[in-house]
């Protein structure tokens, strides 16, 4: 497949400048954007009180991060073959072996509680939200179980952005 764009040099490593791939430097990229509109997200709805803008940002970051983790597995898995494909793409000057790997191996498993749970618990927060508040929506006696997943939801996604990018800096900038 020589000549083709996605194996030009920058595509094949990334566009952030380290010898990553295309995907996760997009799905990077995508975790560090999603935390600033999620905190602009919750200003809005607690300080502003405006809950249809609160609801549209929630929706819009739950299909953004839906649509980027789904073309970063599949690129990673189906395409690559495993993120140590990625790692180590260059089997005469593999980039972490022995002690290292095994390091960034069990950072990856801790972010990986994370990154499972949280399209989950974003899909079960958004559809109990859209079903019990009403459109427009208002506080009301969903609210409780709301602000309970809310909360969780925020927690998780943030710590899959933490934890993702400590996974990214171990494994291809340190
Ligand atoms: C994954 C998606 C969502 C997350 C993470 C999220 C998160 C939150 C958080 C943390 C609060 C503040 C709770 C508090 O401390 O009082 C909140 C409030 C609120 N959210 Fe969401 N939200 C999401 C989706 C939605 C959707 C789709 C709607 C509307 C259909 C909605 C409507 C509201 C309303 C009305 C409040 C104010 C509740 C009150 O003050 O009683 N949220 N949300």
């Amino acid at each position: 497949m020589s000549g083709n764009i996605y194996n030009s040099r920058t595509m094949k490593n990334g566009f952030l400048g380290f010898d990553a791939s295309f995907m996760l430097d997009f799905v990077v990229s995508a975790l560090v954007l999603i935390v600033p509109i999620l905190l602009y997200s919750l200003y809005v709805v607690k300080v502003q009180k405006n809950f249809t803008l609160h609801r549209n940002l929630q929706i819009v970051l739950g299909v953004v991060l839906l649509v980027a983790v789904a073309a970063f597995e599949i690129d990673t898995q189906l395409v690559h073959g495993g993120w140590e494909n990625i790692v180590n793409k260059n089997p005469d000057e593999p980039r972490l072996t022995g002690a290292a790997y095994l390091s960034v191996q069990r950072i990856l498993r801790f972010h990986l509680i994370f990154a499972i749970t949280t399209p989950f618990l974003w899909v079960i927060t958004l559809v109990y939200a859209l079903r019990k508040f009403p459109n427009p929506p208002q506080p009301g006696v969903h609210s409780k179980l709301h602000s309970t997943l809310g909360w969780l939801s925020v927690i998780d996604i943030v710590m899959t952005s933490v934890t993702g990018l400590w996974f990214y800096y171990a494994a291809f900038v340190a």
